[in-house]
């Protein structure tokens, strides 16, 4: 809906039961149904507001991941809804085009409110994206992938646990919602949003006969060109949107292979292998214009204009020797500046890092340049053992002492446990 000059969106949490397999039912959470939510579609320059109503028998809140924003709309503990209650954020969108998400983010219990379905992509728009070929019709070329794991026990339920080092590992892959997916591929060029919402796991995503695909955006919007991949590897919370190019009536599987994740023989769920979506091309495919050879110009954050290097070493249930406290600012930082965040993982299991209100700038990984796909804007970043991580990080616009913004492990149980900290722009 609009309202004087701004766009109003409604999601109300719910406990539902969704059929997954057969022979049961699962228990569910979902945004205005019972498993995961709509897509929310926003545009650069726009005022939007989102009326969130917590319809479930406990607490809860809505962060908006990737979106630049203030800190009071950014949906984390400090902005808790009640059983029975009602939280409007509005803000105004000024960021690129990108595939970004949203999900809960109460104190403790992240990993069960998202592994029970709160979940939902939100995606940008702007003008820079609109007037390149690329396919972009909703459901048809341009198409949402939320991929996610589930255990499944007796009658269709959803089994929580047990844990790995890395969290919950799911032996069903679900797609959107979906166990065993498929999409009808219809144009010769399919552009896949996807969206690792998994609570733990990594995937590395690639096709069975090598071929490569082009991966035109990462977390916080379009690269400055295609990248041709073979293989892509996502951890929990990052996005990439690639274009896949079928052939009339070819059938090809979508799935992720064994990787490395941790130390060696951490239980990280690493070496499993997966079907993640089948896709099926019709016998005769609407014909797609040809990738543009360049996207955008991302303006390069320059390490030199720095203001400051905050180190982050991440353990198994901290940062910097600290576990997550909600009454304590972990750092301060000057709005309009940009940092180095020196980040490294201190332990033998996969963390990654990701920072809220901003998009910042992998510098560099093990002291070089970030793989081309990576070099956009980015919110999650992963963070292999004993590695260090160097990104510049810009705060922009947003000041407010008062309500802190996060950083934190996006495994989920990870954050849950402590892997987070907090920052207040100033
Ligand atoms: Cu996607 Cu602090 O979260
Ligand atoms: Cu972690």
């Amino acid at each position: 809906a609009q309202v004087g000059g701004r766009r109003v969106f409604s999601l109300v949490a719910q406990a539902g039961r969704t059929a997954f397999v057969p022979g049961g039912e699962a228990e569910t959470w979902g945004f205005n149904g019972s498993f995961l939510g709509p897509t929310l579609r926003v545009r650069r320059g726009e005022d939007v507001r989102v009326v969130v109503r917590n319809g479930l028998s406990e607490p809860t809140t809505v962060h908006w991941h990737g979106m630049v924003l203030p800190a009071s709309a950014d949906g984390t503990p400090h902005q808790t809804v009640e059983p029975g209650g009602e939280w409007s954020p509005s803000w105004r969108v000024d960021q690129p085009a990108a595939t970004l998400w949203y999900h809960p983010h109460p104190h403790g219990a992240t990993e069960r409110h998202v592994h029970r379905g709160l979940a939902g992509m939100l995606i940008v728009d702007d003008d820079e994206e609109a007037a390149l070929d690329l396919p972009r019709e909703y459901g048809v070329d341009d198409v949402p992938v939320i991929v996610q794991d589930r255990t499944f026990g007796g009658g269709g339920a959803f089994v929580e646990g047990p844990r790995s080092g890395a969290g919950m590992l799911g032996s069903t892959i679900l797609v959107n919602g979906t166990a065993s997916p498929g999409f009808a591929v219809t144009a010769e060029l399919t552009r896949l949003r996807l969206l690792n919402a998994s609570t733990a796991r990594s995937y590395r995503f690639g096709f069975p006969d090598g071929r490569e695909f082009d991966v035109v955006a990462g977390d916080g919007g379009l690269l400055p060109a295609p990248v041709k991949r073979a293989r892509l590897t996502l951890t929990p919370g990052e996005r990439a949107e690639v274009v896949v190019r079928l052939s009339a009536g070819e059938q090809v599987v979508l799935r992720s292979y064994p990787q490395e994740l941790g130390v060696a023989g951490a239980d990280t769920g690493a070496a499993d292998e997966f079907d993640v979506l089948h896709l099926g091309a019709a016998a005769s495919l609407r014909p797609s214009a040809p990738l543009p050879a360049r996207l955008v110009d991302v303006p390069v954050l320059d390490p030199a204009g720095a203001v400051a290097v905050r180190g982050f070493r991440m353990r198994v249930d901290r940062i910097n020797d600290e576990r997550m406290d909600l009454a304590r600012v972990d750092h301060v930082v000057t709005v309009g500046t940009t940092e180095l965040w020196d980040v490294v993982n201190v332990s033998d299991v996969p963390h990654n890092f990701h920072v809220h209100g901003t998009q910042f700038q992998v510098v560099s990984v093990g002291g070089r340049a970030p793989a081309a796909e990576s070099a956009g804007w980015k919110d999650t970043v992963y963070a292999p053992p004993n590695v260090p991580v160097r990104l510049a990080v810009r705060f922009t616009g947003h000041a407010d002492p008062s309500t802190p913004y996060m950083y934190h492990c996006h495994l989920l149980w990870h954050e849950d446990s402590g892997v987070m900290g907090q920052f207040v722009v100033v």
